[in-house]
């Protein structure tokens, strides 16, 4: 008998078999790595893909609202988008988007209540290990935060879930795989540079990994950043050993540890040459990891570099950098 297919529709219920905390005591960050279970799933994935999880509302939040509307949430309910029936307590938990509460919650009809809350989407993770190493597992690196939402501290909902709320072996994690359509190893023989600050690192894991397995003779190069090196320089003794072996090339950018922020921008334009001969010698650059800052002041670093190293003009550059863009040898996974 077959496996059925796992979708975004029909999820496959993973189980956590693994969580660590990387951060090391005195850090100011939480980042942990996890490994799931696939066992039992048709999940068959290369490296540079993601999985996509959808989380679980907070008890405490499900709670509350369940006492605003006097229910108990042992209410039998029809899911709106699914047409499924459920109790309430499993909708709320699982289906709605609490954050943002739908106005009139009193005197209206529950199920037009329902209707109106956004649904809780799936958050996508990147697979930080290549499929070679372990067929039924996937190993992940969850960054934990919280932020001000209506004057209340409010933790991101999927990483808690997964880094705190979720129980190792018992809790169902629902997952999908999200394939990429380009974010992956060109040929072994092609130098790449792998750019990743923070959980941008995930899925230089899984390359490395994989070019290791193969003895892929192609340079492999990385520039990682963080906080602090002695408490937040993550899978630390796995890179170290590949530089070790000089199978990897390792630039490090630790911005706490001094008075000025050193950023991986800043080691690109330190080490400008040598980006640049990667760059001409058909090398592929991956960018992954923060859109909102990062990912933007490392596209103008290499736009300096292919400036001042490639004697191109500010125009020149930019076509340079969008025509590597149009051949993915500069490919990003921002977030
Ligand atoms: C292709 C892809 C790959 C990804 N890979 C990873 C990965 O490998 N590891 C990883 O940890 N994340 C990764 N992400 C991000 C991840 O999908 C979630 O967006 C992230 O975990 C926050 O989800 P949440 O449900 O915990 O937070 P939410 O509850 O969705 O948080 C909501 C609010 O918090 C803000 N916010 C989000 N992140 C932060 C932060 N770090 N600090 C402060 N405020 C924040 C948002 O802007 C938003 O307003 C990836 C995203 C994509 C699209
Ligand atoms: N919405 C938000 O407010 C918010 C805030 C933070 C992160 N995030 C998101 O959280 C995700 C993952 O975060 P993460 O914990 O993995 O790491 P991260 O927050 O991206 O931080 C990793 C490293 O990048 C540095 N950094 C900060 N600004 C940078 C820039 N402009 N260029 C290069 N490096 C920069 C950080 O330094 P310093 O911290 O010392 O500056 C840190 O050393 C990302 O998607 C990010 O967008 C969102």
């Amino acid at each position: 008998m077959g496996l059925t297919e796992t979708t975004r529709k029909n999820p496959f219920p993973a189980k956590i078999t693994e969580r660590t905390l990387l951060n090391k005591e005195g850090s100011t960050k939480r980042t942990y790595h996890l490994t799931l279970d696939l066992t039992g799933s048709d999940i068959s994935y290369k490296v540079g893909d993601s999985l996509g999880i959808f989380p679980e509302n907070p008890s405490n939040q499900v709670k509350k609202l369940l006492n605003a509307l006097k229910k108990t949430g042992q209410e039998e309910i029809t899911d709106p988008r699914s047409g499924s029936q459920m109790t309430l307590e499993h909708f709320f938990t699982t289906k709605a988007n609490l954050l943002r509460i739908p106005l009139n919650l009193h005197e209206t009809p529950l199920q037009e209540i329902l209707s109106s809350f956004a649904p809780l989407l799936p958050r996508f993770y990147s697979i930080a290990s290549a499929p070679s190493r372990a067929t039924h597992t996937v190993d992940l690196l969850i960054a934990t935060f919280s932020y001000m939402h209506e004057e209340s501290e409010q933790e991101g909902i999927t990483s808690k879930f997964l880094t705190e709320t979720a129980e190792l072996h018992t809790t169902p994690i629902y997952i999908f795989h999200h394939p990429t359509p380009s974010f992956t190893l060109p040929t072994p023989e092609t130098p790449i540079l792998m750019i990743g600050p923070g959980t941008g690192v995930a899925p230089y894991r899984a390359f490395l990994q994989e070019r290791e397995r193969e003895n892929a003779p192609g340079e492999n190069w990385l520039i990682f950043g963080e906080r602090n090196r002695t408490i937040d320089f993550y899978y630390e003794s796995f890179f170290r050993s590949l530089q070790k072996k000089e199978f990897l090339r390792l630039d490090l950018a630790f911005s706490r540890d001094q008075k000025e922020k050193v950023y991986v921008q800043h080691k690109l334009l330190e080490k400008a040459p040598d980006i640049w001969q990667l760059i001409q010698s058909g090398g592929t650059v991956y960018i992954c990891g923060d859109a909102s800052r990062m990912a933007k002041d490392v596209t103008a670093a290499l736009h300096t570099i292919a400036e001042n190293q490639g004697n191109l003009s500010p125009l020149e550059a930019k076509h340079f950098i969008k025509k590597m863009r149009r051949d993915k040898r500069l490919l990003m996974d921002v977030y």
